[in-house]
């Protein structure tokens, strides 16, 4: 993308963006600004506070914001914005005038406008693996309500011995893994992006295509992120592939399911359940049709820990000095 904010070690003026943002970062007091419309729990907003001040500092708080309009008066002047799933767009990045990094305190970044972020010259970031863990637990969480009939009193059944398919084998989809394995569950994974060796390492099977993990498995849970290849990719055609009786979990993104392919499956297949952290935007009609083997979460509750809301903001806050402070872009995205 042509530029980069990096601060060589032990000469930090040999460029002229870098001697910019160098000499910046000495004569300004910076300003950090957490823009999130679903908060973190105070104990993580406390930790992200005593790190930037710690560094000297300033901290602004936009909390439950309601307008977008807030979000654009409120980054004017932000050299740093710390957000979750929060849109940062042309627009935002037209009103932040001062911004030189966004993080985003998680692993998805498709609410960043990334092309946009490069062209204002904003490094974009996220925080992989912070919250995997609680999304994690949130998923086989749902399982567990899905197949016991969301607790309506009636008999279900048990996770151990049935077939779990993770779909992508990232931070999240490995923790669900470990805890799975515990539940007693057969894992197998998809992730064409993942060597089969980090797979048979956790003692997990790998399969080399989608097709042949839904084939397999009775269970899948979704771990893609919603990119141009994989929004509506879970669609009838692959969905219909899974054994009976079928559960589909998705902790991941809306965007990656084709709900109408989805509710189509769901009418001829009185079997099939599905449980999701993302309310889907048919959410009305899919509680109507399907009640009982139908679930979302009213708000995305994955990373709504305050273990993963402090492991995630205390990055994101480190990551923000580190960059000010070494010029580190480890966890750049937008490069
Ligand atoms: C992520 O991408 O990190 C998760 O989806 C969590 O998103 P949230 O911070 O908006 O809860």
């Amino acid at each position: 993308m042509g530029f980069s904010y990096l601060i060589p070690a032990g000469n930090p003026i040999n460029h002229t963006k870098h001697k910019e943002i160098y000499f910046t970062t000495l004569l300004k007091n910076m300003k950090v600004l957490v823009a999130t419309e679903k908060p973190f729990a105070k104990v993580a907003v406390d930790g992200i506070r005593q790190v930037v001040e710690k560094a000297g500092y300033e901290l602004a708080l936009l909390e439950k914001y309601t307008d977008k309009k807030q979000l654009l008066e409120a980054v004017a002047d932000a050299d740093a914005l710390i957000i979750r799933s929060d849109i940062v767009d042309n627009a935002v990045l037209d009103a932040a005038k001062q911004l030189k990094i966004v993080v985003r305190a998680g692993a998805g970044f498709d609410n960043i406008d990334l092309e946009a972020a490069t062209a204002h010259k904003v490094v974009a970031m996220n925080t992989p693996g912070q919250n995997s863990n609680a999304v994690a637990e949130l998923a086989l969480g749902l399982m567990v309500y899905a197949v016991r009939n969301l607790y309506n009193g009636t008999s279900g059944t048990e996770l151990k011995g049935k077939k779990l398919g993770i779909h992508a084998f990232g931070n999240v989809g490995r923790n669900v893994a470990r805890i799975a394995q515990g539940f007693g569950m057969d894992v197998y994974a998809y992730d064409a992006y993942c060597p089969d060796q980090v797979m048979i390492d956790a003692k997990v099977t790998p399969l080399h295509s989608a097709e042949e993990l839904y084939r397999t498995c009775n269970v899948i849970s979704l771990h893609i992120p919603a990119t141009a290849e994989t929004k509506q990719s879970i669609n009838y055609a692959l969905l219909s592939q899974m054994p009976q009786p079928a559960l589909l979990v998705n902790t991941a993104r809306k965007e990656v399911v084709n709900e109408d392919e989805l509710i189509r499956l769901m009418q001829d297949r009185s079997d099939f359940r599905y449980v999701t952290d993302i309310m889907p935007a048919a959410h009305e009609k899919m509680n109507e049709l399907f009640a009982g083997r139908y679930f979302a979460t009213p708000k995305k509750m994955g990373a709504q820990t305050a273990e993963a809301n402090i492991n995630a903001g205390i990055a994101a806050a480190n990551q923000i000095v580190d960059f000010f402070v070494n010029g580190n872009t480890r966890f750049q995205v937008n490069k």
